[in-house]
């Protein structure tokens, strides 16, 4: 059980903000500094302890190759001491690490006020995406829970405990876990071979889906039921509880195809609806994304954001590559669009 006041290394232990499957989140004060950070630690439940330990390592190198305003930033990383093992009730060497404390909750209260915000919100998990897969870095996990606010209202992708390193993939078999209501067929199935950013494309498609009607594209009392319900892709009427232009119901829809080389991962940000014109709401057909402007949720200058665009095509290409060379796995088309928007 852990205890408030414990200390690892220069930190010292407040209170508990967060829990989830992996892990506990503590609010922590670094000593001499006024700031105070968030530290991420394993549960102490032994089950399992070696697998997740690996898994935890994974998922501090990850967040620390990354380097994005739309990723959560790691301050300290390290292994427990006999005694900070003590004082936290885990074990020795166990891993643990501090990043930056986001204390404007998560995308799981927010409802967006209307499409400007939800394509803010969309455009910034894009870029933060787009960023991860061209390091190689496939999240996995992309839900509500796992997006976090700041202070300010920006937004930060949580948690890649569950991430996929495309590099390493085909020497090890990653974490397994996951959220069922946001994964794709390819995820549910277990055949990590056949990941890659479309996969975390599907799960955005989940989570937009999620906040543009309240609901999951695909809901059911038990696992298999779902599973087979994301595998079939029969994706219930689309009912927004707020107002969107033309062309979102369209890109969820290809985002949630269950064939993952169908998904249309390059054109994607050009297809992407732009901000609403005067005299109404826009597909940016003809180059929204180039346009890039700051994003209301997330504040990004027009440069990084271009920047970040472009290696979500580049990303894609090199994804189709990595992919056409694991064993198993069909290639990913790479000029395929999103067909039927205006
Ligand atoms: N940097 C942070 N600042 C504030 N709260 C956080 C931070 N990171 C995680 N949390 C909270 O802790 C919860 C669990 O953290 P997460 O990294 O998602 O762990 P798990 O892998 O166990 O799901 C999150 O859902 C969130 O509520
Ligand atoms: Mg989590």
């Amino acid at each position: 059980m852990l205890a408030s006041g414990a200390r690892i290394a220069s930190l010292r232990l407040e209170s508990r903000i967060g829990r989830g499957g992996m892990g506990e989140v503590w609010r922590a004060r670094q000593d001499g500094l006024s700031a105070p950070v968030a530290v991420k630690l394993l549960h102490a439940d032994p089950a399992r302890r070696e697998d997740r330990a690996r898994a935890f390592l994974v998922e501090a190198q990850s967040v620390a190759a990354l380097d994005h305003p739309h990723i959560v930033s790691i301050l300290d990383f390290g292994l427990l001491t006999e005694e900070e093992a003590q004082g936290v009730g885990l074990w020795p060497g166990c891993p643990w690490m501090a990043t930056e404390l986001l204390t404007g909750g998560s995308l799981r209260e927010r409802q967006p006020s209307g499409w400007p915000e939800l394509r803010g919100w969309l455009e910034a998990l894009l870029d933060a995406l787009a960023h991860a897969h061209a390091r190689g870095l496939i999240h996995r996990d992309l839900k509500p829970d796992n997006v976090l606010f700041d202070d300010a209202g920006v937004l930060r992708v949580v948690d890649f405990g569950l991430v996929l390193q495309l590099d390493k993939a085909g020497t090890e078999a990653p974490f397994s876990g996951g959220t069922p209501v946001a994964m794709a067929p390819e995820q549910l199935s277990g055949d990590w071979r056949r990941q890659g950013p479309w996969t975390d494309l599907y799960a955005l498609g989940c989570l937009g889906w999620r906040l543009a009607t309240g609901r999951w594209p695909h809901e059911a009392a038990g696992l298999p039921e779902l599973a087979a319900a994301h595998a079939a892709g029969r994706l219930p009427p689309f009912v927004p509880r707020l107002a969107l232009p033309d062309g979102v119901e369209a890109w969820l829809r290809a985002l949630l195809r269950p064939a993952a080389r169908s998904r249309p991962a390059p054109l994607l940000a050009a297809s992407f609806p732009a901000r609403p014109q005067r005299g109404g709401p826009r597909l940016a057909a003809e180059g929204g994304a180039a346009r890039a402007q700051p994003s209301p949720g997330g504040g990004l200058h027009p440069q990084p954001r271009r920047l970040a665009l472009a290696r979500l095509c580049t990303m894609a290409a090199a994804g189709a590559e990595q992919e056409a060379q694991r064993p198993d796995a069909a290639a990913l088309a790479p000029t395929r669009g999103l067909a039927g928007v205006p």
